[in-house]
């Protein structure tokens, strides 16, 4: 298991000769065990800040360390990260349960495999669905397997950008309610990004608002799982985070 501690993290990008300041000093720390969701809007720095998390890209400045409970272990290698897209990127030529096998194939001998990816079929609900290809499924169930896919290579930490940005209000409802029983069960660190607000506070235990590549709120919301979205403290805790996102959009307008 591990944690996240993010220091002054700073990335910049030159595009057609001007400089893009995508995160301008980010400090976070990401408790080891913890669900963190990101909001904030369109090209506020969030996909940035994961692919800077999963060694996709260098920081321009700043540190990232990752963090283990136990003391012998200061940090951990990249390969402890697990990311989830907005797309599935299954492997069309390959079936479901090869899909989810496939990070395997290196680290595991084929019985070891196949038994681990039996029991993620069997928590996914696609236990019936393991013979078919990428194409023969529903989008829901394809961003199923994705997750599937990456819960199979346990990693440490799993990061999770906009997963059911494209799936319909019924199937990322249930999606949803799937990722927090994960979570409950496993216990695993879980960074999931979104810009929507009601699913940023039904999935975590603490919401970090991003704005023009700097944090400018951490919420911890203080209700137990499974959460309830209609409650009068889920929508006074939106409204909240609305107003932050709303209000500083107003700030910088003005
Ligand atoms: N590879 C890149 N090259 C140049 N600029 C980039 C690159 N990736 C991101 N950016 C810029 O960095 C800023 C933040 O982009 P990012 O993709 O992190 O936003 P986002 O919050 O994920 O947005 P969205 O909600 O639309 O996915 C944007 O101004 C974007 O144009
Ligand atoms: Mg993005």
């Amino acid at each position: 298991m591990a944690g996240v501690k993010i220091s002054n993290l700073k990335k910049q990008y030159i595009v057609d000769k001007q400089r893009i300041h995508a995160l301008k000093n980010v400090n976070l720390t990401i408790p080891d065990g913890s669900f963190t969701t990101i909001v904030g809007k369109s090209g506020c720095g969030k996909t940035t800040l994961l692919r800077l998390l999963c060694g996709l890209e260098e920081p321009t400045e700043g540190v990232i360390e990752f963090t283990c409970r136990e003391e012998s272990c200061k940090e951990i290698s990249g390969k402890s990260v697990g990311i989830v897209f907005q797309e599935s990127r299954l492997m069309p030529w390959l079936t479901v349960k090869e899909n989810m096998a496939f990070p395997l194939f290196k680290t595991k001998s084929k019985k070891q495999a196949d038994k681990i990816v039996e029991e993620y079929l069997h928590i996914m609900g696609l236990g019936k669905f393991k013979n078919a290809y990428p194409s023969q499924i529903s989008g829901g169930m394809a961003q199923r397997a994705a997750v599937g896919r990456t819960l199979c290579y346990n990693p440490d930490i799993i990061l999770m950008d906009e997963p059911f940005a494209a799936l319909d209000y019924f199937t990322r409802n249930n999606l949803q309610e799937e990722i927090v029983k994960l979570f409950l069960s496993q216990g695993k660190t879980i960074v999931f990004i979104t810009h929507n607000v009601e699913e940023a506070v039904y999935l975590g235990e603490k919401i970090v608002v991003l704005n023009e590549g700097q944090v400018i709120m951490e919420h911890k919301v203080p209700l137990s799982y499974p959460r309830q979205s209609n409650t009068l403290d889920f929508i006074n805790i939106k409204e909240e985070i609305l107003n932050t996102i709303i209000g500083n959009r107003e700030k910088l307008n003005a």
